[in-house]
């Protein structure tokens, strides 16, 4: 079964897609095993986050939200780690959304849900603004080829978004396996007046609690190096 008999409601649209801006991802035909497809019918509607839904009543706590969770694994090990606040995933391939759904329910999880779409839409339309504490983006695909840059997630308008719907206070966490990327990350944040880079003991708190995560081994046994990239909104 492919992603197209799986469409959740928020799930891109190609053809909506081809007529709107520049996008940070390609949609592949990602093949879902049976498990990931029962689960985006069976879980999704308890661990979904749909654009319909109204926030402030499914948040009502410190909420973190992680942009591109690929398959899940370190969103469900913050969730498991840190009971105390919300998270929430958001990811635009169905088979990571699968799998993230089903680590929730053997985790028995009940702070932790998913949105299956653009994260930028997710933001734009429904997430209210100063409502997040923490933002996530662990390894979002680098883009490599200079006529492609322009794809990256992190620019200038898409971080005064994130400054828009932080609260004051509230933590950038960034991550990349490709120094070009972590240069233009900081590059892009600096320029942004919202944002203060943390730095010693208050960067490694939080850096320290960031799981490992997939792309991250995959870059390492590729040989490359890890930037955390770590900012709290004035
Ligand atoms: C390179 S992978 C990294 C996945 C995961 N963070 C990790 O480190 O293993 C980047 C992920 O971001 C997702 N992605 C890219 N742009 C996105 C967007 N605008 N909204 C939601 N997910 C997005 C991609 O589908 C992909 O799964």
């Amino acid at each position: 079964m492919t992603d197209s008999n799986q469409q959740s409601p928020d799930a891109p649209d190609a053809n909506a897609l081809r007529q709107r801006e520049i996008r940070s991802f390609v949609l592949r035909q990602g093949r879902l095993t049976s498990g990931q497809a029962s689960a985006m019918s069976n879980l999704m509607p308890k661990y979904g986050f749909y654009l319909e839904q109204d926030w402030t009543s499914e948040f009502k706590r410190d909420v973190v939200l992680e942009i591109g969770i690929g398959n899940g694994d370190a969103l469900i090990a913050c969730a498991a780690d840190d009971p105390a606040r919300d998270y929430l995933g958001a990811e635009v391939h169905a088979p990571g959304v699968g799998r993230a759904l089903l680590g929730i329910k053997a985790n028995s999880l009940s702070n932790v849900r998913v949105f299956h779409g653009d994260a930028v839409v997710l933001l734009r339309k429904q997430v209210p603004n100063q409502s997040l504490a923490q933002i996530n983006i662990w390894f979002p695909d680098p883009w490599h080829k200079a006529r492609h840059n322009k794809r990256r997630l992190i620019q200038a308008e898409f971080v005064e978004l994130l400054a828009d719907k932080l609260k004051p206070n509230g933590v950038l966490h960034l991550a990349t396996d490709w120094e070009p990327y972590a240069d233009h990350m900081r590059e892009v944040l600096e320029a942004n007046n919202h944002f203060l880079a943390l730095e010693g003991s208050a960067m490694d708190e939080i850096r320290n609690r960031r799981p490992n995560t997939h792309f991250e081994r995959r870059g390492v046994k590729l040989g490359h190096g890890v930037w955390d990239l770590l900012y709290r909104k004035r």
